[in-house]
């Protein structure tokens, strides 16, 4: 357990799982040139994938208070709020371990929720995930990408539980879901993790 506190620190894990039902047959590597977050592309084995993530409040990412849109839909005009925004580029078929370097940035700051997202047309995104607020911060996060036929599908936070951290008195259980470490103890705010 302290291994894995060391570990965590500081930043902000995300596991990735990507899977395939049935993705096109590989042809060479990455055949995938699409890099904007904001653009629909299909991939096969091998490709690098470009997905995002949003930092904001949770209501940012709704419209009219009640639909969520992806954070490429100018409707949400994100980039005039308080917000953030990090690309990643994991690979198809593998499980990519992506890390937020949070010694810099505090999620707290904006506005404490995120949402992973990708594409326009075939837009994606997750459903708004609780990060940080004054009080706790979420360290460690897996998201699953579900594609078919090469196209994104269904993108997710999975849940796992706290069996990770039951019993390790630095983190809490919030909502029997995520383990979370106290914001005070986090090093941007002159703590130790
Ligand atoms: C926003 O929601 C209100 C009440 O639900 C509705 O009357 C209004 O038409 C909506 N505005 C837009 C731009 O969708
Ligand atoms: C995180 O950022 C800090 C300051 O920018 C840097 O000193 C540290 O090495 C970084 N940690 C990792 C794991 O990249
Ligand atoms: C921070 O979030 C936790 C868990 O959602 C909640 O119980 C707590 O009241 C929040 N604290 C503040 C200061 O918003």
């Amino acid at each position: 357990m302290t291994t894995l506190t060391r570990e965590l620190k500081p930043l902000l894990l995300f596991l990735v799982t990507i899977t395939s039902s049935t993705l096109l047959p590989v042809q060479s590597d990455n055949t995938n040139h699409v890099y904007s977050p904001c653009a629909d592309t299909t991939v096969q084995v091998s490709d690098g994938f470009t997905l995002s993530i949003a930092f904001s409040s949770s209501k940012a990412f709704f419209f009219n208070s009640t639909l969520q849109l992806s954070p490429c839909d100018s409707r949400l005009s994100l980039t005039s709020q308080n917000s953030q925004i990090s690309v990643f580029r994991p690979k198809v078929d593998e499980i990519s371990l992506l890390t937020i370097n949070t010694s810099s940035f505090s999620p707290g700051d904006y506005g404490g929720y995120m949402v992973a997202f990708t594409g326009r047309k075939y837009a994606a995104r997750s459903l708004p995930a609780f990060v940080a607020n004054s009080t706790y911060t979420v360290t460690s996060f897996t998201l699953v990408l579900e594609f078919k036929k090469g196209r994104l599908q269904n993108l997710y936070w999975k849940r796992d539980g706290c069996a990770q951290c039951s019993g390790n008195s630095k983190f809490v259980c919030l909502n029997n879901q995520d383990c979370a470490i106290g914001t005070s103890s986090c090093i941007k705010n002159g703590g130790s993790v």
